[in-house]
């Protein structure tokens, strides 16, 4: 992936987390000065399918596939293969789903696109979700707290050939460290001081995930609920630039 192609592009994506393409696409038409990757979630893949990706890309966007793939390695690779045809920007896949699946993923990633002519999405690894705290990780049997998690992930996912990582704004410091500057690093959990967290739990304000050395913001619901998209993603971006 180009890495001067990614800093041009705005760190706030828009994750569009609706049944309907149609309102997707009308939300999203309402934010093309603040946005430039649109993320199609489970929800709207679910509904509209590959389609999405074709339909955001003639809308002059760039797609953030975010499925989050966890199977047996053969499946999830061949998933991959079919989702690169569509050249997406990113694609995520669980890191929880071990070593051998990142690593049969990223592999079949570089072989289909280098042999295709494709350009690579960023292979993009979903450690521990924002929506589970320290409690709703114990009850999973996880014996670690959630940053000694999400940074043995991280690490996992590095050595498995890994772009990319997703992980909260809160372990953002954490796994820079454990990571190095190479990953890109993505953030949902990202909500203004005055804003609704729904059911983010490990939440933080745009402008401190981006100081703390996230690459991308992921928002939804602050977004696509408002009465006023763009002036809800303006804001955003306005508390990044403070
Ligand atoms: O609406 P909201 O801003 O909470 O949306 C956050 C988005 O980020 C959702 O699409 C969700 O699937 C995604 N996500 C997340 N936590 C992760 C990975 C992805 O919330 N760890």
């Amino acid at each position: 992936m180009d890495k001067d192609l990614l800093k041009k592009l705005s760190p706030l994506i828009l994750a569009m987390d609706t049944s309907s393409l149609h309102e997707a696409r009308e939300v999203a038409s309402k934010v093309v000065e603040s946005v430039d990757i649109v993320k199609i979630g489970l929800q709207l893949f679910s509904s509209a399918g590959t389609g999405s990706i074709s339909s955001f890309k003639d809308d002059g966007f760039e797609i953030f596939v975010d499925i989050k793939m966890c199977d047996i390695p053969n499946t999830v690779a061949s998933a991959c293969r079919v989702l690169c045809d569509y050249e997406p920007l990113m694609l995520t896949i669980h890191t929880m789903g071990g070593v051998e699946m990142m690593r049969a993923a990223s592999i079949a990633v570089r072989e289909h696109c280098d042999g295709l002519g494709l350009r690579k999405p960023l292979l993009v690894g979903v450690t521990v979700l924002t929506s589970i705290d320290l409690f709703a990780l114990g009850k999973i049997g996880v014996d670690d707290s959630v940053e000694g998690q999400v940074c043995r992930l991280a690490a996992l996912a590095r050595d498995s050939g890994m772009d990319g990582l997703v992980c909260s704004p809160l372990e953002i410091t954490p796994v820079r460290r454990e990571v190095g500057e190479e990953m890109v690093l993505v953030t949902p959990g990202v909500r203004l001081r005055d804003s609704d967290r729904n059911d983010q739990l490990r939440v933080a304000a745009p402008g401190e995930a981006m100081k703390s050395g996230a690459d991308f913001l992921v928002v939804g619901r602050p977004i696509y609920e408002s009465e006023d998209p763009e002036g809800s993603a303006g804001r955003i971006l306005d508390d990044i630039r403070l």
